[in-house]
């Protein structure tokens, strides 16, 4: 009899792809078959010491996720974790967004109960798919005694929703997370721990979290956008978004976070008139160091596009 159950919830991606020709990896379509059905076509998740139970939160690609599904998707995961009989729980994912996901479920729920992200390279119909290891290998972490906080799981490599970001466009092995290294391995159904769980301390993501999910009203998301620099940038990108009523606008700065004398001139009129402005790098690895006389915040270590899901909580969470 097993008593404490494992909850997997499925969002679509190629883990739940298939194509019309066994064996293509490059022309299928994501999201199409029922996480019931891939849970059922793994009999070794029969072995897990706990029961599963699995849900359909949505079936999309990951590159069309959106906030609708974002706020089902929190609120499902908040009322799983607080199940007393609930170890752990899995999300199967696409792996295009999935490092975005991954953030805003850490940074508004901080879970207590292990939330682990999987995902695949390869449909379910390739003539050697990688999704049924990435799942055994995601209920392997779920079930680990102490597990906590929101992680992904890939290629048996486990990594924090701080760090995680894809970075290979094909290989299995997708996700790095960068200077800061992985979480753990999965070897042979069993976690090699190498550093501590994420945790976030209680905040502005939290009090954004009771507005978004669990809000009488379904507020409209804050509008924020990304713009980079490059060579010949320029400040029209910026001057058109907040002439259509941006709110927050991310750079993703060459470098330390340096910008062109231009698209700086810009974003500096943007803050002046009110839009919340955060400075990133589009280098893969290391962070913004801020230095004395700054005028642009810095993205305190994250990449662009989770600065951006920090930015809107920050913005939602101060909206009244
Ligand atoms: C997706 O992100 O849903 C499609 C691509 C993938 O899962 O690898």
């Amino acid at each position: 009899m097993k008593n404490k159950k494992i909850v997997i919830l499925g969002t679509g991606g190629t883990i739940a792809g298939t194509s019309a020709q066994v064996g293509d990896n490059l022309g299928y379509t994501a999201a199409q078959i029922r996480i019931c059905e891939l849970v059922s076509a793994l009999p070794a998740l029969a072995n897990s010491r706990f029961e599963l139970f699995s849900e359909q939160v949505a079936q999309v690609d990951s590159k069309d996720m959106d906030f609708g599904i974002w706020r089902a998707l929190a609120q499902r995961v908040a009322h799983w974790v607080a199940q007393p009989d609930v170890q752990g729980m899995v999300i199967t994912h696409g792996t295009d967004t999935l490092e975005e996901s991954a953030f805003f479920l850490q940074a508004v729920l901080d879970p207590a109960k292990p939330v682990v992200l999987t995902c695949a390279m390869r449909p379910a119909t390739a003539l050697a798919p990688d999704g049924p290891q990435n799942m055994l290998d995601a209920v392997a972490v779920a079930s680990h005694t102490g597990a906590r906080g929101v992680v992904a799981v890939c290629a048996g490599v486990v990594h924090s929703a701080f760090d995680v970001q894809k970075v290979h466009t094909y290989r299995l092995d997708a996700f790095s997370s960068g200077d800061a290294g992985p979480l753990g391995h999965v070897e042979e159904g069993r976690l090699r721990l190498l550093r501590n769980w994420p945790s976030a301390p209680v905040g502005q993501a939290q009090e954004a979290i009771k507005k978004i999910a669990f809000g009488a009203d379904a507020r409209p998301w804050p509008r924020v956008d990304i713009v980079m620099n490059y060579v010949g940038a320029d400040g029209r990108a910026v001057r058109a978004l907040v002439a259509d009523g941006v709110q927050g606008l991310v750079v993703a700065g060459t470098g330390n976070g340096s910008l062109h004398h231009a698209l700086e001139a810009a974003l500096l009129e943007a803050q002046a008139a009110g839009v919340r402005v955060v400075r990133a790098t589009r280098c893969l690895n290391g962070r913004v160091l801020p230095k004395p006389g700054d005028v642009l915040a810095d993205s305190q270590g994250l990449s662009p596009v989770k600065a951006r899901v920090a930015l809107m909580l920050a913005l939602m969470a101060n909206d009244d």
